[in-house]
This record gives structure tokens, sequence and C-alpha cells, in this order.
């Protein structure tokens, strides 16, 4: 079967041999390459490899174009989870069928953002419109998400965001305890790849992932160390789109998070504490 990422891809390494042979400028490669673009007969969604090599995803019914790698490019092996690069995870989320989520959702969300990012979010479930687009927070939540970035000097572009769920819950209801135990291992080697300075949890089921039975009330905007990174729960944007009372709770969180993000960098380069001699000793008797 012939795949169509890859001979869009020969197509736009031929518009660069043409600029390499002398036959277009550099400038005329690039508008080139800009202007070529894969409609994705699945989902309906348009690609775009920029003259650099990244790749581009604007999902059907969205405006906005978010770095994404293409699955029809990713090989799957048989592997475990935690041998598994970012890619593969997001294309074993796509084919997952571990919980009844499965049967109801349109798209699985495994979530988006750079891999080296130094923040990574981390909200409750998809909704109706992340279920159509398999981006995490594109709706209202999404927007208020991104206002709160903004406030902070960060683009969404920035992080790392992905949800406790993969999958929508129907009518977006709590997601149950065998659909959170389901997906925990996808989230903890999204984790462990992206190796954040900070995350953010949103929510409370989000929360209880690192915190189990704490009340958000009382620990929300309170950094706690977790390993070498900070972990940050926080109300979920939707709660202040609901009542409007969060609102200036979560706004006043996120902005001490780039205290939080220097805090935990520092905390990163700390020398791990030298060996005391007699321990050293004590070891060696063994
Ligand atoms: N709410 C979430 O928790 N996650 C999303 O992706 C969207 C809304």
């Amino acid at each position: 079967m012939t795949n169509p990422f890859i001979d869009f891809q020969a197509q736009i390494e031929a518009v660069k041999q043409r600029h390499t042979a002398g036959e277009i400028s550099q400038n005329e490669r690039d508008n080139l390459i800009r202007r070529m673009k894969l409609k994705d007969d699945a989902w309906g969604d348009v690609w775009m490899l920029s003259p650099t090599g990244e790749w581009f995803r604007q999902a059907k019914g969205s405006k906005g174009w978010v770095r994404d790698y293409p699955l029809d490019l990713v090989e799957l092996p048989d592997m475990p989870i935690d041998a598994l690069d970012i890619h593969q995870v997001a294309k074993t989320i796509h084919h997952c069928t571990r919980c009844p989520l499965h049967e109801t959702r349109t798209r699985a969300v495994p979530g988006e953002g750079p891999v080296e990012a130094d923040l990574m979010l981390i909200g409750e479930g998809p909704g109706y419109h992340e279920d159509k687009q398999a981006r995490p927070f594109v709706g209202n939540a999404g927007q208020f998400l991104e206002e709160l970035l903004d406030s902070i000097g960060y683009k969404r572009r920035d992080v790392f965001i992905t949800n406790v769920v993969k999958c929508r819950p129907p009518n977006n209801r709590d997601p149950q305890a065998e659909e959170l135990a389901a997906c925990s291992d996808y989230l903890t080697r999204q984790i462990e790849l992206i190796n954040p300075k900070v995350i953010v949890t949103l929510g409370r089921y989000s929360m209880y992932r690192f915190f189990p039975g704490e009340s958000i009330s009382k620990i929300h905007g309170q950094p706690q160390r977790v390993g070498d990174r900070l972990v940050v729960p926080m109300f979920h944007p939707a709660a202040a789109l609901h009542q409007p009372r969060f609102r200036p709770l979560i706004t006043e969180d996120f902005l001490k998070l780039p205290q939080f993000i220097a805090e935990a960098a520092s905390m990163a380069e700390e020398p791990v504490d030298p060996v005391d001699p007699a321990d050293a000793e004590q070891l060696s008797l063994f």
C-alpha cells in the first residue's frame, strides 16, 4: 500500500533538489514548500512539512496549525510502553482498546507539545471538540488556558499538554477508576520522555495522580517536590468558566509559575549529596 506521507516527503525533496541544482532561489524553494499541503483522507486533517523539516497539522474544523507528527510514518515495534518514543506512545494511544472509552471516542487525544518542554500541563480528559480534533484543550477551557499561559509569557506551543485519560468520557462525565488505570502508563511514559521541570495538574483527577486523597481547595498553587521536579496542583480552567470565584484563584496560581520553573531548574542542578566518608567506608565492607 502506498503511503501518502512518504510521497509527499518525496515531492518536497524534489523541490529542495531544484534549489540545490540552482534552478530556484531559497526564497522560492521555501515559498513552494510552504504552499504544499497534504489532505489526510482518514480524518480530513491537512498536513504540511516546513522547509526545516517539521510537520504541522491543521485539524479538520480548526484554523490553527500545530506541530504534530504523522503517525503513518511511525513504526510500532512490539515493545513495552516504557521503551517507546513520544510518537510511538501517541500511535499506541490512537490504537488503544484497553478500556471501554475506545468504543465511544471519535479520536484519541494523546497530547501535544515539544518533547523538550519544561512545563507540562495535565488535564482530566478530552471533551467534545478535543474528541473531534484529536487535540487537548481546544474548546472554551483551552482558550482560557491560552490566556493564562499568555499571562506568564508562554504560548501553548511552548508547553506539553495532555490529560489523565486520553479518550473522551461520554457526556464529559468524570473518568472512572478503571479508565484512569488503563491510561496510567501512557502518562508515566510521557512524563519520563518530556522530563518537565514543572508539572501543573488541572483539576482533581490529575491532582489525585500525584496526591491521592488531597483537597484541591487546600493545596492549589502550592508546589510539591516530586523527585527532581515540582508538581503544582491547580483548579481546572473549566471550573473558572462555570464559577467565576475560581478565576482569580487560578489566575494568581498561574502567575507564580515562572518562579517555580526557575526554582525547579536550580533544584535539578543541585549536586548530589557527597558521600560521607564514614558511609563510604561502611559500604565498602559489604
Ligand atoms: N478539559 C480537559 O481536562 N482536557 C481537555 O483536553 C479539554 C478539556
